[in-house]
C-alpha cells in the first residue's frame, strides 16, 4: 500500500507518530533514542523511521512546514495507515514576556484564520482543542519527571513573515501564548478522523523581547521536549 506521499507498508507505520517539523530532526531523534530504527519512508526526502522507545514501537514522521503539508501527512498517517495518536514537537514564538527561550508549551487549543477545516471538513470552526486525555497523559508524565509545562492556546499563522498579526488581540482575546504553523490542521484531522493529537512546543524565539536562539542552542533543548513525548506514548 501507498498514498501519494507515503511509501510505507502498513505495518512499517506504528499505531503512535511523533512528528517534528524537520527530516533531520527526524533522522536525530531515530538515531539518539530509538532501538532497532528502520527507515520506512523516503517519498521527498521526507525520510521516517520506525522503531522502538523503551520498548514500545513508534514512529518519527516529519511533518513539513505548515498547515497544508502537516495537513496530508497527518491525514494519510491517521486515514490510511491507521494512526491511532500524533503527537507534534515543534517550536513556537511567543507574544508574551512570560515565556523565556526553551520554555515547553502544551497546546490545548489552536486558533487559526486558515479555510483548511472549511475546505476539508465544510467547518468553520477556527478554534479546535488538543486530545484532552492525551494532554492529560502528557501532563501527568511531566509532573512526574519533574518538567516545567506550561499550557495555553497557540495562534497556527499560514505566514511566518507575518507583520500584519495582531500579537496584542491574538495573546488578549484569544489566549495564544505563541505562533507555530501546524497545529490547526493535526488538530482537525484528528477530530474528524476519531484520532488523538497533541502539540508540544519549545519556545525558540519571543516575538515582543525579540529574543532568538541559535540552531545549536535548539537541538539540545530539543531534547527535553523529545523525552517528554516518548515517555507519553509508553
Ligand atoms: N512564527 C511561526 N512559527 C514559528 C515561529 C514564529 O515566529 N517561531 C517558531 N515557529
Amino acid at each position: 500500500m501507498a498514498t501519494p506521499h507515503i511509501e510505507s507498508k502498513k505495518e512499517d507505520i506504528a499505531k503512535i507518530v511523533l512528528m517534528p517539523g524537520d527530516p533531520l530532526r527526524a533522522e536525530m531523534i531515530a538515531k539518539n533514542y530509538l532501538e532497532n530504527y528502520r527507515v520506512v519512508n523516503k517519498v521527498r526526502g521526507m525520510n521516517a523511521y520506525t522503531g522502538f522507545y523503551k520498548g514500545k514501537e513508534v514512529t518519527i514522521f516529519p511533518s513539513g512546514m505548515g498547515i497544508p503539508s502537516m495537513g496530508i501527512y497527518s491525514y494519510e498517517l491517521f486515514q490510511f495507515y491507521d494512526v491511532e495518536k500524533i503527537i507534534r514537537i515543534g517550536t513556537t514564538g511567543a507574544y508574551t514576556e512570560n515565556l523565556n527561550l526553551f520554555d515547553l508549551v502544551l497546546v490545548e487549543n489552536s486558533y487559526s484564520k486558515s479555510n483548511y477545516a472549511l475546505d476539508l471538513y465544510d467547518s468553520d470552526d477556527h478554534m479546535i482543542s488538543a486530545d484532552i486525555d492525551l494532554n492529560a497523559k502528557i501532563k501527568n508524565v511531566a509532573f512526574q519527571k519533574d518538567v516545567l509545562l506550561q499550557y495555553g492556546n497557540v495562534y497556527s499563522t499560514e505566514t511566518f513573515y507575518d507583520s500584519h498579526s495582531n500579537i496584542k488581540d491574538l495573546y488578549e482575546k484569544y489566549h495564544c501564548l505563541g505562533a507555530e504553523m501546524e497545529s490547526y490542521a493535526l488538530f482537525h484531522n484528528a477530530k474528524f478522523l476519531n484520532k488523538k493529537a497533541a502539540c508540544l512546543l519549545t519556545v525558540s524565539d519571543n516575538l515582543i523581547t525579540k529574543e532568538e536562539t541559535t540552531s545549536e542552542e535548539r537541538q539540545n533543548s530539543l531534547n527535553q521536549m523529545i523525552e517528554l513525548a516518548l515517555n507519553s506514548i509508553l
